[in-house]
């Protein structure tokens, strides 16, 4: 096949001068009639609609179209290799990506919000998912997961670990703080709060009930 290196103008009036020569030399001779062109050449051949991304007009509603360009008009352009997983071919070896994928031919998965803490972005059916390692979940694998729990209040900040709020410690918080300490037995059950055993009362049980 030609390759179109030449502007087309250039190239149409080439073809015409080919085909003309070739005419001449058919006309002298009773040689079989066909020509060596590639195609059937009508230099007053009409396209409507015409051709696009400079294609040429080489019969009646038939264009011949420039390299990376396919299609009746030659209104497609076309993208070797083939663009992946629903990306369009926009130009030339162009290729628009669907969200999800990315690369030169949208080979390759991408994950916009990309995977953090060591999460792997994949295609699971042809959507882009972080798989995240054991102890991260969420959708970027942002969140630490906590297998304790975290009480009262607590927040997972990195896995098994837990932020506590004031007055109460402990894995999973769940160890409540009394800056006084309780005595007699008592027991901290909530910040500063003691739970006295028996006889005893007050605030760190440091009293005996009164018994009338
Ligand atoms: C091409 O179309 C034109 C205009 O419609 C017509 O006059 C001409 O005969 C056609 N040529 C061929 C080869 O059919």
């Amino acid at each position: 096949m030609m390759d179109f290196t030449f502007t087309p103008h250039i190239m149409w009036l080439l073809l015409l001068a080919l085909a003309a020569l070739v005419g001449i030399s058919l006309g002298g001779s009773d040689g079989p009639r066909g020509v060596a062109l590639p195609f059937v050449f009508d230099p007053k051949a009409t396209c409507d609609p015409p051709c696009k991304h400079a294609g040429i007009c080489i019969r009646n509603n038939t264009c011949f179209c420039s390299r990376g360009y396919e299609g009746e008009t030659c209104q497609f352009a076309n993208c070797y290799p083939k663009c992946k997983n629903g990306g369009e071919c926009l130009r030339p070896g162009k290729c628009r990506c669907p969200s999800g994928f990315g690369g030169k031919f949208c080979h390759r998965v991408v994950c916009d919000a990309g995977c953090w803490n060591g999460g792997e972005c994949t295609a699971v059916n042809g959507e882009a998912k972080c798989i995240c390692p054991s102890s991260w979940t969420g959708s970027r694998c942002q969140d630490a997961i906590c297998p304790q729990g975290c009480k009262n209040g607590g927040i997972c900040v990195a896995p098994g670990i837990c932020s506590c709020p004031d007055g109460w410690i402990g894995g999973a918080c769940h160890t409540a703080v009394c800056k006084k300490p309780c005595v007699n037995g008592g027991k901290c059950v909530s910040p500063n709060t003691c739970r006295c055993r028996g006889l005893f009362t007050g605030p760190q049980c440091e009293e005996r009930k009164k018994l009338y």
